[in-house]
């Protein structure tokens, strides 16, 4: 059988280091001014990227591919890019807020969120985790199975411990107190470890039933949930303190390009 030849990056020669002009050194290796070479940075990039978890159906979503200038597009959209874009260049992951997007369905939410992540992987190589909210939750749960060998420490170990970690459709699992406990236990210790979190919701992020006033019974049953309702008053409180408000106006885009047959 023949051997393919190793592939040797031109750039580097297999060393992983390339030399550069001097403004841009890092260190000096040999006497020789250089820094990674781009196929390290590439490697790495790949390898986060594989370990992010960003859902197949996420996979094409970019900050470039975001469109905000459409007929009939809402301003709101492409400030919320602005602050995605510019959030995704200069976080800084250890102790910067991170966001929460809030909007309807089919909004954008979710392609905004997973943007960032792949530029924050892809350009400055920091680690990130994507986690539908619902299936985190049904990890967890499944973890207390006896059949089944991971623990719940071993299924919420790289969520407390990613750098950057997007939680999607908080709040889309009926609350229970043990849902409370658990999403409690997930962004306290994200916020006491100062990690950033970036969050979207379907929920209006306004007080729960409780506190919003005495409704009547009538009312408070046709009363549309809030994020309060669904987390509880005390953790979006805790939410305000860890992310910045990020807001979606508009129509679901999936609608709108149903007839060009848009997924
Ligand atoms: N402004 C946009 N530019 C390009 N593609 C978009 C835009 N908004 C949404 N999309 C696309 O439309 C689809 C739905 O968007 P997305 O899933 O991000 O919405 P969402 O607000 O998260 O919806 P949901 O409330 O159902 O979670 C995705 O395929 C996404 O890539
Ligand atoms: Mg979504
Ligand atoms: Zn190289």
């Amino acid at each position: 059988m023949i051997k393919a030849p190793v592939q040797v990056c031109p750039l580097c020669e297999g060393t992983g280091w390339k030399t550069v002009s001097a403004g841009d050194a890092i260190r000096s290796l040999n006497d020789r001014r250089v820094t990674r070479c781009d196929c390290q940075l590439r490697a790495r990039a790949e390898s986060l990227l594989a370990a992010a978890r960003i859902p197949r159906r996420y996979e094409h979503c970019e900050l470039t591919n975001y469109d905000t200038d459409f007929p009939g597009a809402h301003p709101s959209l492409a400030e919320a890019h602005f602050v995605a874009s510019n959030f995704a260049k200069k976080c800084d992951p250890r102790g910067d807020k991170g966001l929460l997007i809030i909007g309807t369905i089919g909004t954008g939410k979710t392609h905004l969120a997973v943007g960032i992540l792949k530029e924050l992987i892809v350009t400055r190589g920091i680690p990130c985790l994507f986690y539908d909210y619902r299936e985190l939750l049904k990890e967890i749960q499944n973890s207390y199975n006896s059949t089944v060998q991971t623990t719940e420490l071993d299924v919420l170990r790289p969520v407390f411990e990613t750098d950057v970690l997007v939680l999607d459709e908080l709040g889309a699992v009926k609350p229970t107190e043990w849902v409370w406990d658990t999403v409690s236990l997930i962004l306290n210790t994200r916020y006491n470890d100062n990690r950033t979190t970036i969050i979207t919701t379907n929920f209006e992020d306004q007080p729960a039933a409780a506190v919003s006033g005495s409704l009547s019974p009538a009312r408070a049953a046709s009363r549309i949930e809030t994020l309060g309702d669904r987390i509880g008053e005390r953790m979006r409180s805790r939410l305000h303190e860890m992310c910045r408000v990020v807001t979606l106006d508009g129509t679901d885009f999936r609608q709108k390009f149903r007839s060009a047959n848009f997924r």
